[in-house]
C-alpha cells in the first residue's frame, strides 16, 4: 500500500504513520525526521535544511524530490510506504506522481485552533522520531521513548510563533494538494480530532474501502 498522508502542521501525520506502518509492514518515511537527523550529524543536507525549518518555512522542493525519490528507490519501498510530510507543494507532488502510483492520499483534517495546543504538549524523540503528547498521548515512563529509550525533547520548531508561520504556509502551500490528490480520485478525509486510535481505525477502515 503507497499511502501519502495530508494535513497541518501537528495533525497527527507522524501519529498516524507511525502505526500505519506496523499496521501495514511499510516503512514511514517523514521528511521532517529525515531533515533533522542531518541536522543533529551537521550533514551538508542539514545546514542547508537547517535555516528554512528554524524559521518555519519549506526547504527548497530541489533539496526535498531528490531525497525522497532515493529514497523510495530502496529495496524496502517496493511493496509501499506511508509518506508523512511529503509532498507539501505541487511540484513535489507532480514530481512523486510521475515516478510512483498512489494507492490514496488521507487528508487529516483538524482545526488550526486544535492544532496550537497540541503543539505546545508535543514531545518528541529525537533518536526514532515517535511524537507524544504531555496529556493526550504520554510516553508509559515520563520524559523516556517507548519505542527505544531515548531521552524525549521539544522541538525547536515548536515555539508559538513558529507554529503560527507554519499554519500560515501550510494553508498556502500544501492545503492546495488536497484539491489535487481530489481530482485524481485519491483523496480520503478523516476527522483528526479523534482520539490517536479512533483515527487509526477511520483511516483503515477508509483506505480497505
Ligand atoms: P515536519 O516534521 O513534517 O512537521 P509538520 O508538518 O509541521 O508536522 P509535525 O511533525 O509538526 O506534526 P504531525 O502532523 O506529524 O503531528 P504529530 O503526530 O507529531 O516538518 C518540519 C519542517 O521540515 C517543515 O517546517 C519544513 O521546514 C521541513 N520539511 C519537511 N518536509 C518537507 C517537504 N516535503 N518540503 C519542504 N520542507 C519540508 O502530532 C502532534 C502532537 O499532537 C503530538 O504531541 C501528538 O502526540 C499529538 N496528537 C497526535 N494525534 C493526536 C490526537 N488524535 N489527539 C490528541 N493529540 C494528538
Ligand atoms: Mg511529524
Amino acid at each position: 500500500m503507497k499511502l501519502v498522508l495530508l494535513g497541518a502542521p501537528g495533525a497527527g501525520k507522524g501519529t498516524q504513520a507511525s502505526s500505519l506502518a506496523e499496521f501495514l509492514h511499510v516503512p514511514h518515511i517523514s521528511t521532517g525526521d529525515i531533515f533533522r537527523k542531518n541536522l543533529r550529524n551537521e550533514t551538508p543536507l542539514g545546514m542547508k535544511a537547517k535555516s528554512y525549518m528554524d524559521q518555519g518555512l519549506l526547504v527548497p522542493d530541489e533539496l526535498t524530490v531528490d531525497l525522497v525519490m532515493d529514497r523510495l528507490s530502496e529495496e524496502d519501498c517496493q511493496n509501499g510506504y506511508i509518506l508523512d510530510g511529503f509532498p507539501r507543494t505541487l511540484a513535489q507532488a507532480d514530481a512523486l506522481s510521475q515516478k510512483e502510483k498512489l494507492d490514496a492520499a488521507v487528508n487529516i483534517h483538524v482545526p488550526d485552533e486544535v492544532i496550537v495546543e497540541r503543539m505546545g504538549g508535543r514531545r518528541v524523540c529525537p533518536s526514532c522520531g515517535e511524537s507524544y503528547h504531555v496529556q493526550y498521548n504520554p510516553p508509559k515512563q515520563e520524559g523516556i521513548c517507548d519505542k527505544c529509550g531515548a531521552e524525549l525533547i521539544t522541538r525547536a520548531d515548536d515555539v508559538p510563533e513558529t507554529v503560527q508561520k507554519r499554519l500560515t504556509v501550510y494553508h498556502d502551500q500544501t492545503a492546495p494538494l488536497i484539491d489535487y490528490y481530489d481530482q485524481k480520485g485519491l483523496l480520503v478525509t478523516v476527522d483528526g480530532t479523534m482520539a490517536p486510535k479512533d483515527v487509526t481505525g477511520a483511516i483503515v477502515k477508509a483506505i480497505q474501502e
